[in-house]
């Protein structure tokens, strides 16, 4: 973290919520990932002000953006979470639950493209998206996200830098290429009204525009 980010971090109080889940997932042999405190109240704060009631994040991690998200959420409204890996969807489920939020947020176990195709074919709408998941997927995520969303939805993805690499002309892998491709898309898509945050990893928050 940058000294200027450390310094606004410094201005909160902790959340001994969100703490204890930082904990609890590094605690059961998980990498300690979760997004940057700043944006997790980020994205609380989108998830409030625009009424969300739906809101799908691919990712779980351990849970912290998914409090983040059903903190905002209206009353009644509902997570449903993708995670590929059996263990993260177990610890997140358990962070969750002793957060108070057992009830509002699902997880779906398996590759999240299937996942995301099921979805479709149910005719599913979300009013939220938080793509948190593998790099490589990026593109393809934003593409069923967009095939998800109610008009006027957000679609916010995290690790837009990949800690400078995205910016590193010589880092040419298959994530680099893709989160390359997906802020491209992100920027340029008719479909899209948009904004990329350079801090901490960089987040992308684009809203589907209403259909004139
Ligand atoms: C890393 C950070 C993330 O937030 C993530 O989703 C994946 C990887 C990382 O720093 O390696
Ligand atoms: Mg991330």
């Amino acid at each position: 973290m940058t000294i200027e980010e450390q310094y606004i971090d410094g201005l909160y109080e902790q959340d001994s919520v969100l703490e204890r889940i930082r904990q609890a997932t590094t605690a059961a042999g998980m990498p300690d990932i979760a997004i940057a405190d700043g944006y997790g109240r980020l994205l609380t704060m989108l998830v409030e002000m625009n009424g969300v009631s739906k809101a799908l994040e691919i990712g779980a991690l351990g849970g912290y953006s998914g409090v983040c998200i059903a903190r905002g959420l209206k009353q009644g409204g509902s997570l449903t979470c993708l995670e590929l890996l059996p263990h993260y969807a177990e610890v997140a489920e358990r962070n969750v639950a002793e957060a108070g939020f057992a009830d509002m947020i699902q997880y779906i176990v398996g590759d999240a493209k299937l996942s995301l195709q099921q979805l479709v074919e149910r005719k599913e709408r979300y009013q939220f998206f938080f793509i948190d998941a593998d790099k490589e997927g990026y593109p393809l995520y934003l593409d069923y996200a967009l095939q998800l969303a109610e008009p006027g939805a957000l679609i916010v993805a995290d690790n837009i830098l990949l800690r400078g690499r995205t910016v590193n002309e010589q880092k040419q892998g298959p994530a680099v290429q893709a989160v390359r491709s997906f802020n491209k898309q992100i920027a340029a898509d008719p479909r899209l009204q948009s904004t990329i945050l350079p801090g901490y990893d960089g987040l992308a928050i684009a809203r589907v525009k209403q259909q004139s």
